[in-house]
């Protein structure tokens, strides 16, 4: 096993010694989905390479900072940036962080993901709020020793998005006037992106986007009784029959266009709790 509680709760003593507190909410930003950050009254940034047990940065992920502060008085939790698994990290290192949150107190998991758009209806820039998911990524975070300490075994994942906050996330889009679709999200290894073939059978397996990542965390933020919400940006149109050549560069150019107004919902509802 790649991670322990004590492992865990070093981590978390390194955090609190740095002066953070007890976080209620708990946020991982999607890649080109930052600016929610500026919504922060931030108290204190931790690259991720200063924390202890945090897995090692790859050259792409330099930029990975913990953030912590307030929004409207509630205090948070940011991951600037998050670890996927095409950068060669375990599934347990990529959910490592979620851990943390638990240990910290985090109580809501917010997460954001930048996706290839299936589903007909879907433009550029449309947020999708994830109802459901289909794990197509070679590797689980919760494959290898079970300590009960963490949760059961054979987690339950009948619900693994929270209709609660799923619901808060509704009334706060309408609220703002931001449209939200709903969805369901399949995620693969990557990093390639999908041949025409492969979005042709994901669409045919009954999901709407596509992307990376999220995937790892929610199950883990189910196996420790964590409730979480994410929400897709729809970076790419992905039909099977008019399939445009898309670059990693035009993927974060939309999602920073979408980032905005992803961060307005998520501060509504933080804001709320
Ligand atoms: N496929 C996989 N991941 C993605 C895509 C896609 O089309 N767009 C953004 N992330």
């Amino acid at each position: 096993m790649e991670y322990s509680l004590k492992m865990i709760k070093e981590c978390a003593a390194f955090l609190h010694n740095k002066g953070i507190g007890k976080p209620l909410a708990g946020i991982v930003l999607g890649t080109g989905l930052g600016a929610f950050i500026h919504k922060i009254d931030i108290k204190i940034t931790v690259p991720y390479n200063e924390i202890p047990n945090f897995p090692e940065a790859t050259v792409e992920f330099h930029k990975g900072n913990l953030i912590y502060g307030l929004l409207n008085n509630v205090p948070v939790i940011a991951m600037q940036g998050r670890f996927h698994y095409y950068e060669g990290y375990t599934m347990q290192q990529v959910t490592f962080p979620v851990r943390v949150m638990k240990e910290l107190g985090v109580q809501y998991l917010l997460l954001s993901n930048a996706a290839g758009g299936m589903n007909a209806a879907y433009k550029k820039g449309d947020l999708v709020l994830l109802t459901d998911h289909i794990n197509e990524q070679p590797e689980n975070p919760l494959r290898g020793l079970n300590d009960a300490a963490f949760g059961n075994r054979f987690v339950d994942m009948s619900s693994p998005y929270n209709k609660d906050l799923n619901n808060k996330i509704l009334i706060a889009a309408k609220k703002l006037s931001i449209p939200v679709k709903e969805g369901i999200y399949v995620a693969v290894a990557g990093p390639n992106l999908e041949t025409r073939a492969e979005y042709r059978h994901l669409r045919n397996m009954g999901a709407d986007m596509v992307g990376m990542s999220t995937v790892p965390e929610v199950i883990v933020a189910n196996h420790v009784g964590l409730p979480c919400a994410a929400i897709s940006v729809i970076t790419d149109e992905c039909d099977p029959d008019n399939l445009q050549p898309v670059d990693i560069a035009e993927i974060i150019a939309v999602a920073g266009k979408a980032d905005a107004k992803l961060s307005e919902l998520f501060a509504e509802v933080i804001g709320g709790f």
